[in-house]
């Protein structure tokens, strides 16, 4: 299959699409009311698009990314009217997180009516739905008549593509089309929160945070502790979140205590494996990183600044990819606010290895 790869800048707020990108998201549009698949970017990450109706469809996602079919896909919207049409009951606080989050970086579990069907919803009477800011992917959905599923834009088990070139490297020769909107704003998932239990529970941590929930709610939302302790044995409920995530193809391990002490021990570790012939990687912070010595050294942010290291998380996982480096040391992060996000896609890619520096040290 030939991936057409088309650029189409969101405008600014208030201005239009030109009318060759307009034109070509109607064009898309019309690929996936075809049953065809298209990539497009959304202010998380990329998603990998099909028309959610259409079984055939979801049937194709699963297949263009290796996904294990009982792995259910997110609905995307243009329009709170349109969430009638896919789910049965609103509650008063499903609503309340709607009207705070939406359009936004937030995806809620809701139970499905009858018009989604089970390929969509890896045969769950639930379905995960999404109505994304990103400008790109509001016109996309409403050209393809409102309901896209839509997964993150990566081979399975691959961390999620936050810029066009990471998706054509993915799914090239596998989907119909390529939007190219250039780099994902924020760089992670969604928060998924399900709203089908009462209080609303965390599956996924996000951009949309435990606090921020809990003030547009005015009560209690349960933080998933599976999502922070995966790997102990427990199902966790978002179904994807039992499958390897997120992973560099070298080993990657964390290495949290005192910044100095993180940094001498990561230079120990990676001139041992420089020598024993790895091409050695470390995600450090801008105030450590002209300390680090190893072969390819990425900044992810300054320390603290979340946004920043949000952003630049999985490029950098798929930067050490493409100079295929073998063992990788990233130092440790906040865990609270966005950190929680952070730690959770981080703990993942590495497979929950993490070491304290000061321990091994002494
Ligand atoms: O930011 C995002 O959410 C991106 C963009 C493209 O919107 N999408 C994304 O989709 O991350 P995906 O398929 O990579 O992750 C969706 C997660 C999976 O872990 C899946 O198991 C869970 O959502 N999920 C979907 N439907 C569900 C349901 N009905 N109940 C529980 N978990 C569900
Ligand atoms: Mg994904």
């Amino acid at each position: 299959m030939n991936t057409e790869i088309v650029r189409v800048h969101a405008p600014a707020e208030g201005e239009a699409f030109t009318t060759a990108e307009d034109a070509a998201l109607k064009r898309a549009g019309e690929i996936l009311q075809k049953g065809g698949l298209v990539a497009f970017p959304t202010e998380t990450v990329y998603g990998l698009g099909g028309d959610a109706l259409n079984p055939t469809s979801s049937q194709k996602i699963y297949a263009a990314k290796n996904r294990p079919s009982d792995n259910p896909l997110i609905i995307h919207i243009c329009s709170l009217e349109d969430l009638k049409e896919i789910t049965t009951d609103l509650s008063p606080k499903a609503k309340q997180i709607a009207a705070a989050f939406w359009p936004g970086p937030l995806t809620m579990i809701l139970n499905k009516s009858d018009r989604v069907p089970k390929e969509t919803t890896g045969g769950l009477e639930t379905v995960a739905v999404r109505f994304p800011s990103d400008r790109t992917a509001q016109k996309l959905i409403r050209y393809s008549g409102g309901f896209v599923a839509a997964p993150s834009a990566n081979l399975s088990g691959k961390p999620s593509p936050t810029s066009a070139k990471y998706v054509a490297e993915d799914m090239n020769g596998r989907i119909d089309m390529i939007i190219d909107g250039g780099d994902c704003q924020i760089g992670l998932e969604s928060t998924i929160v399900d709203c089908t239990v009462d209080p609303p529970a965390i599956l996924r941590p996000g951009y949309v945070t435990e606090e921020m929930l809990e003030k547009a709610i005015c009560g209690k939302v349960d933080a998933d502790v599976t999502m922070m302790t995966a790997g102990t044995g427990q199902a966790p409920k978002a179904p994807g979140m039992k499958y390897r995530h997120y992973a560099p193809k070298g080993e990657l391990v964390i290495v949290e205590g005192k910044p100095e002490k993180v940094l001498s021990y990561i230079n120990e570790q990676t001139s041992l494996q420089h020598a024993a012939g790895e091409i050695t990687g470390v995600i450090g912070t801008k105030e450590l990183l002209s300390g680090y010595s190893a072969d390819s050294v990425k900044c992810i942010g300054g320390r603290g600044e979340e946004e920043s290291i949000a952003r630049n998380l999985y490029n950098i996982l798929r930067e050490f990819d493409d100079e295929n480096v073998t063992k990788i040391y990233s130092e440790s992060f906040d865990a609270n606010g966005l950190g929680q996000a952070i730690m959770n896609r981080l703990l993942k890619a590495a497979g929950h290895k993490i070491i304290t520096a000061e321990e091994r040290k002494e």
